[in-house]
């Protein structure tokens, strides 16, 4: 039966029966992928094997017979799936069209994800195209911000109902609201002296993403102005991975030590003592793209790293710094009551001028897990 394909009574693919699993190749072109048998009987999707109703298997590896090769398939139209017949007797396996469709869209790559593409910014390409909404679309369900959200890693939402539950609102627009040491859905008061951190001063706070003292930092970051009586304070918002791709392309070396040098944080108030450790930028191991920016001066823990790679941090750190604070890579703007940023805190720096007088806002975190389920749920892809 190797090298029998099967291509007839409509099936949507042409399908080959190889020595190492089956050869799955979409008609009309488009990449192909090669699906070994033991991974092919490990993803049935007969009833058998997979529970429709909860979207679980039903079996465990310890069930899969190393043997196992196809003799036979069938496209069956009525059903719009295949049926591959099995060489130990096992009952046949089943596969609908949908699961070929999503495994040849990645190559085979990433069964089932398709990423958004960030669209990276500097300050000249955000002031013409500022990802902003309305708060009445928000609540309302509108789901266009959510995209405006992931491609530019932010969105400027206008006419909040200025105190907590705008922010809520706004929030719970994308799913539920992070519990942290912070509380859920926070108050930050200039002048108070709630926790032991910078944000709750009147200085100047540099570019830096949150919470690197966190193993899981939270995805995504909301802050809405509910009273300003102040003079300077605007909010700064910087591409990080635009800022990480200036350092790649200055000093390529210098970049990939940064991705490989597990940097700490650290939160330390009473009763609490955070910290957890990863690089300034961050791969994913699958893929290799950057997913994740985790730069905070402020929180970095002691760290001594080995004296020849001690100098290159500084340089890196420092470099980088430069870059993100730089004029030419920030979109800012003094918030106004009613007035919410809500961005990605994987990917966006923010940072604050000093200011004076009095300034109120609430905000909130959102694990990352939030939003990419909502991106999927909304758009079929997600970060
Ligand atoms: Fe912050």
């Amino acid at each position: 039966m190797n090298g029998a394909t099967v291509s007839e009574n409509g099936a949507p693919f042409d399908f080959e029966l190889t020595a190492q699993g089956l050869r799955v190749c979409p008609h009309g072109g488009g990449e192909g992928a090669l699906l070994p048998w033991l991974w092919l009987r490990d993803h049935c999707r007969a009833e058998h094997s997979f529970n429709y109703e909860t979207g679980q298997r039903r079996q465990t590896p310890a069930d899969l017979d190393f043997g196992i090769a196809a003799v036979g398939l069938r496209w069956l139209p009525e059903k719009n799936a295949l049926t591959v017949q099995w060489n130990n007797g096992e009952p046949p396996g089943m596969y609908p069209a949908d699961f070929f469709r999503k495994i040849t869209a990645n190559g085979g790559a990433a069964v089932g994800e398709e990423f958004i593409k960030p669209q990276l910014w500097d300050a000249a390409a955000i002031a013409d195209c500022e990802p902003s909404a309305e708060f009445a679309d928000v609540a309302e369900g509108k789901t266009e911000w959510l995209m405006k959200l992931a491609e530019r890693g932010f969105v400027l939402i206008t006419g909040a109902p200025p105190e907590k539950e705008g922010a809520r609102a706004v929030a719970e627009a994308v799913g539920h609201i992070r519990e942290t040491i912070f509380g859920g859905l926070w108050v930050l008061e200039s002048g108070s002296r709630a926790h032991s951190d910078s944000a709750y001063g009147y200085g100047a706070i540099g570019a830096h993403t949150d919470a690197t003292y966190s193993h899981d930092a939270p995805g995504l970051q909301l802050l809405l102005c509910a009273e300003t009586k102040s003079e300077g304070g605007e909010s700064i918002l910087v591409d990080g991975f635009r800022a990480a791709e200036v350092m790649r392309e200055e000093d390529p070396a210098l970049y990939e030590f940064l991705c490989n040098l597990p940097v700490p944080g650290e939160y330390v108030e009473d009763n609490v003592h955070l910290r957890a450790c990863r690089p300034m930028f961050r791969r994913d191991a699958e893929t290799g793209r950057l997913v994740q920016v985790s730069y905070n001066c402020y929180d970095r823990a002691a760290f001594l790293p080995a004296p020849e790679e001690s100098g290159l941090f500084y340089r890196g750190a420092k470099r980088f710094q430069q870059i993100a604070d730089s004029p030419e890579m920030a979109w800012q703007r003094k918030l106004r009551p009613g007035e919410a940023i809500l961005f990605d805190n994987w990917r966006l720096l923010h940072g604050r001028r000093a200011f004076s007088g009095f300034r109120k806002f609430c905000g909130c975190y959102i694990d990352r897990e939030t939003l990419q389920s909502k991106l999927r749920v909304v758009f079929g892809k997600t970060l």
